[in-house]
């Protein structure tokens, strides 16, 4: 029976334990590019035992940013910064992931710290994209509908940055497919209103996340992991359903995909979500079960307790922590004590003698 710190092998690498930090935004760049700030937050959740360190959102060009001070690996020159943090958190024993994203009709944000609001002119702001005219609320404006020309640029735009993920030595890769942003919204019947071979049918909405992620997987070494989060449900009626998803991962396997990242929402600013303890962990366990495929569960997972009976059960393969992780860089050697677990070499050398009999 598989169990929280049990390792995980997946193709030609091995995670240390089913512990993921979930990808999260820091805004914390200019002009896309990592610095001192992503070096320490990615780098002490390394330290802290993550099995895996998935990197924020970035974006494969400007536009795709939610916010501009979103990360980016637009560029070659964007690839050196974040090598830095890879070397880092790959000497800690974690294995360095990277999510790469375009936030389509929710980009152009302002930082949220700064208030939930569109980018002034003066700001920078930019003109957003989608699969069909439709603002995501009244505080969005209405995307321009891409062309097909324009989905195929893009397409490119992923593969292009997957190869330098690889170059940043990055040993695994996300395709943010979640959230509402601009792969989402090509899924869902509520943001895809398309009549060409991009909207309408499922296999229609599929097309542009499947060619994308074809792409990705002809740049990506067969050696290494690929993912692709997906929002599981759009939790409003009439929207995308986990059976849609179920059949999508079924699609994304034949393209070699190895994880589904089972979150949900953020296509429907309707959505009624029932957050709570575990409340997404059920798609990763029919996706699971029902695939075949490797899955990571992830929202409002916090006690160690709770994130190693979702592996024990079989319910995921990973578990992805978000939160918990911003207020516990070190959760996962806490979980290790809690959970009497016996782990060589987790705890880093140099902080030995605080750990002295988990060391
Ligand atoms: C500050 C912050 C930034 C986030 N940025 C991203 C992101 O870049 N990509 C993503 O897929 N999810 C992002 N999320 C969502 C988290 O990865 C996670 O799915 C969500 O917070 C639920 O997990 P939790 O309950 O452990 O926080 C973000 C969440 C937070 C709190």
């Amino acid at each position: 029976m598989s169990h929280l710190f049990e390792p995980f092998p997946l193709r030609s690498i091995t995670m240390r334990n089913r512990i993921g930090v979930s990808p999260m935004c820091q805004y914390s760049c200019h002009e896309g590019f990592a610095n001192d700030w992503h070096m320490v937050h990615l780098g002490s959740r390394a330290v802290g035992g993550a099995g895996l360190v998935v990197v924020e959102a970035t974006a494969v060009t400007p536009e795709g940013r939610i916010t501009d001070r979103d990360l980016g690996l637009w560029s070659d020159a964007h690839i050196e910064p974040l090598a830095r943090c890879v070397r880092f958190i790959r000497e800690q024993g974690s294995v360095p992931g990277i999510q790469i994203a375009h936030a389509g009709r929710k980009a152009s944000r302002k930082a949220p710290w700064f208030g939930d609001q569109e980018l002034t002119v003066a700001e920078g702001r930019w003109t957003t994209i989608g699969p069909s005219p439709l603002a995501f609320s009244d505080s969005y404006p209405a995307p321009e509908a891409m062309s097909v020309e324009q989905i195929q640029l893009m397409v490119q735009a992923f593969a292009k940055t997957a190869e330098r993920a690889l170059a940043a030595g990055f040993q695994s890769l996300e395709v943010h497919a979640a959230h509402g942003y601009l792969l989402n919204s090509f899924l869902s019947p509520l943001s895809n209103l398309r009549q060409d071979a991009y909207g309408g049918s499922f296999d229609n909405r599929c097309r542009m996340l499947l060619e994308t992620v074809r792409a990705v997987r002809g740049v990506w070494p067969e050696s290494l992991p690929l993912s692709v989060r997906l929002s599981c449900s759009d939790w409003v009626e009439d929207g995308w359903t986990l059976e849609d998803s179920i059949a999508l991962a079924l699609l994304l396997k034949d393209e070699a995909v190895d994880i589904i990242d089972c979150s949900s929402g953020g296509v429907s600013a309707e959505a009624r979500i029932p957050v709570g303890a575990n409340y997404q962990v059920p798609f990763a366990d029919a996706i699971r079960r029902r695939t075949g495929m490797a899955t990571g569960a992830v929202g409002m997972i916090t006690q160690s307790m709770q994130a190693d009976a979702i592996i024990r059960s079989g319910q995921a393969d990973l578990v992805f922590i978000a939160r918990e992780f911003l207020r516990d860089p070190y959760w996962p050697l806490r979980a290790q004590k809690e959970l009497h677990a016996k782990t060589e070499g987790l705890v880093p050398v140099q902080y030995a003698r605080a750990f002295p009999r988990q060391h």
